[in-house]
């Protein structure tokens, strides 16, 4: 009877430790113990330099989960072989950033511990540790690592799995229950809008005469701001919070019930009464969408993982081996 117990109790012990897909908390602990502190490192001095750095690493770490899995795909360089990877996709060319804060963090962490940090939990822990240190640490969790590197990155699959900001309700809870996310974590994750920035093509359709649902202040400010048709020469960028662009909080909830948010994506929140809840739960309970953010960013980085099958550990994150 003791002996079931303690097997029992090995079992849930080994479960707590190893996270969905084999994942494991403190996988670096022993294979390259320095390794979540260098990112850490490299991450925190890019974001004094330039906090919209943060923003985008944090928007890198959804790209390359969303699209073949949490597997630094999102990073592979374009080759003769394989000439339209996915980082010339248009949800990422021109506008996602940070790839060089990878570079940099990859460098060091090859310097120490060669072939040992894939590149894809790089990108998840730099991502979390952008949101540490965006949100003033109120953001701050811990992360399992063990992704390996893919080899597969097509540009015609960013559309396909990337959710644009044109989309309603239905299609966004569709696109990420296709990913095993569900509204809650679309609701919440959706929060990430509230640093940043957008070019003004992502949401020029709504800023026009006669307004959409935006609000009619933000609407004028915008029409300021952006040409009237963008393109991709001509094409400014503006933040998408106006009150604390650079601060990881729940300002995004606030935002969007006032209707001054830059996308439909954003306005579409409201459309039902669950989602709607959610964003009002969101902007009142203080503390709560930190926490709840937390725990689906862990989701998210656990999306599709690659096995030894399929998955290596890249020494340089834009090339395969
Ligand atoms: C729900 C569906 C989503 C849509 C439709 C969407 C769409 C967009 C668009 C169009 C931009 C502006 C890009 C530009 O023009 O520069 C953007 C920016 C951003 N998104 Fe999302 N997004 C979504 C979900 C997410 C999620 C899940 C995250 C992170 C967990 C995220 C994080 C960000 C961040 C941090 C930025 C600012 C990037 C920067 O300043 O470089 N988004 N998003
Ligand atoms: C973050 O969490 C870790 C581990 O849970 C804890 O040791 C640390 O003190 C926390 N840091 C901050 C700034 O809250
Ligand atoms: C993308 O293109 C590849 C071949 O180039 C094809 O096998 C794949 O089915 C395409 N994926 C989508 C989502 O269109
Ligand atoms: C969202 O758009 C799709 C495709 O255009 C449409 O079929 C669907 O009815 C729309 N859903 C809502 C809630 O408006």
């Amino acid at each position: 009877m003791a002996r079931v117990a303690a097997i029992l109790v090995s079992c849930v012990l080994l479960l707590a430790a190893t996270s969905s897909h084999g994942l494991k908390y403190g996988y670096y602990n022993r294979r390259c113990p320095p390794a979540e502190f260098i990112v850490r490192k490299v991450v925190g001095k890019a974001i004094r330099q330039n906090p919209g750095i943060g923003a985008g690493l944090i928007r890198l770490a959804f790209h390359d989960c969303f699209v073949q899995g949490c597997d630094a795909s999102v990073l592979l360089d374009p080759t003769p072989a394989n000439p339209r990877p996915e980082k010339l996709g248009p949800p990422n060319f021109p506008s996602l950033r940070g790839f060089e804060v990878i570079d940099v963090a990859k460098a060091a962490l090859e310097r120490v511990c060669p072939g040992k940090v894939s590149c894809a939990d790089v990108v998840q822990f730099a991502g979390r540790d952008a949101a540490f240190f965006l949100s003033d640490h109120k953001v701050n969790y811990t992360l399992p690592g063990g992704r390996l590197d893919g080899r597969v990155s097509l540009e015609n699959e960013t559309l396909a799995f990337l959710p644009p900001p044109s989309f309603n309700l239905s299609e966004l809870v569709d696109s990420f229950r296709t990913k095993g996310l569900d509204v809650d974590d679309l609701v919440v994750l959706s929060g990430s809008h509230t640093i940043g920035r957008s070019h003004c093509s992502s949401f020029s359709d709504r800023i026009g005469t006669p307004p959409s649902d935006m609000d009619a202040g933000l609407a004028a400010v915008l029409r300021r701001r952006c040409p009237a048709n963008p393109n991709f020469n001509n094409d400014p960028t503006v933040v998408q919070d106006i009150f604390t662009p650079n601060r990881l909080d729940n300002q995004y909830y606030n935002n969007v019930l006032r209707r001054k948010v830059l996308f439909k994506s954003d306005a579409a929140l409201l459309t039902s009464t669950e989602t709607a809840r959610k964003v009002v739960e969101n902007a009142a309970v203080r503390g709560r969408w930190e926490r709840k953010f937390a725990r689906a960013m862990v989701k998210m980085a656990a999306i599709e993982v690659k096995t030894a099958a399929n998955g290596e550990v890249r020494r340089n994150c834009r090339v395969v081996n």
